[in-house]
Parts: C-alpha cells; sequence; structure tokens
C-alpha cells in the first residue's frame, strides 16, 4: 500500500463509469469528458495528502499545458509509439493519443494503443487510473453511445505496456526506446548514483529522469518535456545542461511560466531529438532564446563587480569589529539610504560604498507588477557587512553616478524582460545580474 492508497476510490468509480458504459446504462457525456481532463488531478488533491504529493512529485499536467504538448506531439515527426516514464493517472499518455489515430472498432483501437502507449509509474492506483482514462479516451473517440455490450471483462488485457515501476530504473536496464517519451517527471530533490555526471549532492529527480530518458532514447527518437525552470536557467545545472547537450538536439525550448495554480514553480517545455555527438561540442546556454545580449555588447558586469553578501547571520560568530549591517528585511523597496542603522559584528569581507544591492529573491514579472528588479543605493561613508539574502554590485569607477544608471538600469522594462526569460526561478544569481544588458548611451 502506498501513501496514494486513497486515490483508489477515484479508480473505483472510474472503473464503474466503464462497467455503465459497456451494459448500456444511461451515462453523461460531461462525466466522461471531465474523467479524461481534470478530473484526475482535483481527486488527486482531495483524496491523496499533499505531504505524499510532495514526497514524489506528484503534480498531474493541467489541461492548458497538457494541450501545449499535444499540439507539439502533433507538429514535426510523428512517433507511432510513445513513453512516459513517470505516468501519474496518464494525462501526457492521453495527450499522446490525441496524435493517434483510430481503428475500424473499438478493439482494434485498443489492441494497437497498446502496443504504441507505455507508461510506469510507481503508484498502483496512478497506473491503474491512466489505464482507464485511455479506455474511458478511445470510447470516447469511437462514440461510447454504439458500445454498450463491448466485454468489459476484457479491460484487463489492454494497456498492459503501463505498468507500476520505478521509472529512472526502469529507463537505465530496459533496451534502447525508440520512439517518443513524454515527461512531466517529479520535481522533488533526491539523492542518486545516477547523478554523478553532473553533482554528488542531492539533485533535482527532474534532470535525473531528463538524463536517463536521453540516455534510453534510439538516436533519431524524441523527447518532450516539462520542467522546472531551474533546469534551465540555474547555475548548479550548467554540468548537466552541458552533459545533456551531448545527446540531444533541442528543437524548441518555451519558457511557460507556473505550472498551475497549485503549484507556484515555473516551467519551460523541451522539444529534443537524440543525436548523440562524436565530439564534446557545446550547443549553446539554454536560456539564449530571446533578447540575449549580442556578442559584443555591454552588460553590468562591464561596470560592477557583483557579489552575493558575505554574512550568514544564524551561522556567522558574533566576533570582529562592529559594522552597520545590511539585511533585505530592513531594506526601503527601492530608492537611496545612507548607512543601515543596524549593527553586527563580522570578522570577514566588508563592503564599502557606494554600491547597489539587489534583493536575491525575485519572481517574473506579472501584468500588475512595472518591474521585477529594483535596487537600493547605500552612499554612506562607513564600510557595511551585507547579508546573503542580498547582492552587492559595487561600481569599478566607484562613483554614486554609475550607482544611479544602475538602479536605472535595474527597473527598466527592457530587463524585466530579459531577465524573465534568463532566469525564471525564485533565486537570482550572481551571474544573470552580471549579464544584465547595459543599454548603449
Ligand atoms: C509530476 S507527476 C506527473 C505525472 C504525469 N506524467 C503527468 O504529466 O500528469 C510525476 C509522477 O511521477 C511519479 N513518480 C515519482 N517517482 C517516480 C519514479 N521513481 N518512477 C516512476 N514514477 C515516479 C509520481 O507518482 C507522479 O505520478
Amino acid at each position: 500500500m502506498t501513501g496514494a492508497h486513497g486515490y483508489s476510490e477515484y479508480t473505483t468509480r472510474l472503473q464503474a463509469l466503464t462497467t455503465d458504459v459497456a451494459s448500456g446504462r444511461p451515462v453523461q457525456h460531461d462525466h466522461l469528458l471531465a474523467s479524461v481532463d481534470g478530473e484526475a488531478s482535483e481527486q488527486l488533491r482531495q483524496l491523496v495528502p499533499l505531504d505524499y504529493r510532495r514526497r514524489v512529485g506528484a503534480f498531474f499536467t493541467p489541461a492548458p499545458l497538457k494541450q501545449r504538448v499535444s499540439e507539439m506531439l502533433k507538429s514535426g515527426a510523428r512517433s507511432d509509439r510513445y513513453l512516459d516514464p513517470a505516468c501519474g493517472s496518464g494525462d501526457l499518455l492521453l495527450a499522446a493519443s490525441h496524435a493517434l489515430p483510430i481503428q475500424e472498432s473499438l478493439e482494434e483501437t485498443l489492441e494497437d494503443w497498446t502496443d504504441r502507449l507505455h507508461g510506469w509509474d510507481i503508484n498502483s492506483e496512478f497506473v491503474e487510473a491512466a489505464r482507464l482514462r485511455l479506455l474511458i479516451a478511445a470510447l470516447l473517440r469511437h462514440g461510447y453511445e454504439n458500445q454498450s455490450g463491448w466485454p468489459i471483462s476484457n479491460a484487463s488485457a489492454y494497456f498492459t505496456n503501463i505498468s507500476i515501476r520505478d521509472g529512472l530504473e526502469a529507463l537505465r536496464d530496459q533496451g534502447a526506446f525508440v520512439g517518443h517519451i513524454v515527461l512531466n517527471p517529479p520535481f522533488s530533490v533526491i539523492s542518486s548514483p545516477l547523478s554523478r555526471a553532473w553533482t554528488t549532492r542531492p539533485t533535482s529527480a527532474a534532470a535525473l529522469f531528463t538524463y536517463q530518458a536521453a540516455h534510453h532514447l534510439a538516436d533519431g527518437s524524441r523527447l518532450t518535456a516539462i520542467l522546472p525552470d531551474v533546469l534551465r536557467s540555474g547555475s548548479r545545472y550548467s554540468t548537466w545542461r552541458t552533459q545533456v547537450n551531448k545527446i540531444l538536439s533541442r528543437s524548441s525550448l518555451d519558457t511557460y511560466g507556473q505550472f498551475d495554480e497549485h503549484a507556484d514553480v515555473d516551467v519551460f517545455l523541451l522539444d529534443a531529438q537524440v543525436s548523440r555527438r562524436e565530439r564534446l561540442e557545446d550547443s549553446g546556454e539554454w536560456w539564449k532564446t530571446v533578447g540575449s545580449v549580442a556578442a559584443g555588447s555591454r552588460s553590468v558586469n562591464d561596470f560592477f563587480s557583483v557579489r552575493v553578501g558575505t554574512v550568514v547571520d544564524n551561522r556567522d560568530p558574533l566576533d570582529g569589529p562592529e559594522f552597520p549591517f545590511a539585511r533585505a528585511r530592513d531594506l526601503p523597496p527601492s530608492g537611496e539610504i545612507s548607512t543601515p542603522t543596524r549593527r553586527r559584528n563580522f570578522s570577514r569581507r566588508v563592503f564599502e560604498p557606494p554600491f547597489v544591492l539587489v534583493r536575491r529573491t525575485s519572481r517574473p514579472s506579472t501584468a500588475q507588477q512595472q518591474s521585477r528588479l529594483s535596487g537600493v543605493l547605500v552612499t554612506g561613508e562607513a564600510p557595511v557587512a551585507v547579508d546573503n539574502h542580498l547582492i552587492v554590485a559595487s561600481p569599478r569607477d566607484g562613483s554614486v553616478k554609475s550607482c544611479r544608471a544602475l538602479l536605472k538600469v535595474l527597473s527598466s522594462k527592457s530587463t524585466s524582460e530579459w531577465l524573465d526569460n534568463r532566469i525564471r526561478c525564485r533565486h537570482l544569481t550572481v551571474g544573470a545580474v552580471r549579464e544584465i544588458p547595459w543599454p548603449n548611451t
């Protein structure tokens, strides 16, 4: 029994729905439609505790994202076999089924889809739901009103390639898959020896699934994935990106925004083809899509030395001389201050004003919010100890004038747009601030 056992209440209802169709009992069309759409996620939230959902990263693909994936699968080279190695209740396999034709009869379609649709999940309840939902999708495509008398007892003979398995182990152990892997993997952070190629530390399960999926696919096969933005823009995944670049040739990479109203994490859509390269080559950073800095143009790094503040307040001992101490929560949202009033003893690196402080937490822009970033200029005389939730930009020419110019650059619309493309996760990196384009004057 898993932490998802409550979900069997929903699979029992799906089962009853298919039995009703087969025995010619009246069913509501809307009810059938809901069962292959958002209902499975809604039921997940109601029947499976949040801490378990978080632990195994169970967040099913919402309808608008499923629609995007469905369009991607229908464009470009079509596959005739699909695999979702962390299939949940089958939303991406349902998207894949839209790209498949139906046959003369329901039986023939079910046999055909059984050969073509493959999936694994560690939760038996989700696997059961995925199979039943695909059966309902086939019933809907054939016109369920004409299917009474269909032998429902045969249902277990179909979708047998969707089974209870650990997807990471199966990707590692099974022979190469020829076809199309669709992926919305768990985003939880886990420890695994399979991440050795880029880290020895705990890492995103999404990075592991993508890496294993790329290795598992035969040359020429395709991968379409919904992934957390940190894999695209976070500096700790730069080696991972280089490793993946050796196997995958990207066809498109679209930033999407927040996964859905229940999961506050920004995602992007990756569409790629497997093409193993003989020699090490780098097909470029993943965030260099639109609005990147043209070669030779100037950036913040040309005018400022950018670093993270050096004080870890709850860990660093209160020794050394006393300094004014800048913390994010004491600062105004933007503007200028002379010297922070809070003080603290500190024995390591402090910063000489003038400099600009930028908060490290930064959400992607929204329609209501004018600009994503703002800085606070510190103009006083005394050196300042700076908390590590702040980024410090010290002007290379030591002037307040340059700092004021930076405040303008940070709050400009073009910087917000550039930054939304460069990094959508909530923690700004020093690298991203250094690369902010500096306007030509
Ligand atoms: C983010 S959900 C996505 C489900 C489905 N792909 C979709 O798009 O709706 C991730 C799924 O991965 C499953 N999962 C977590 N760890 C797994 C593993 N090691 N192997 C297979 N499935 C796993 C969870 O049970 C959950 O159903």
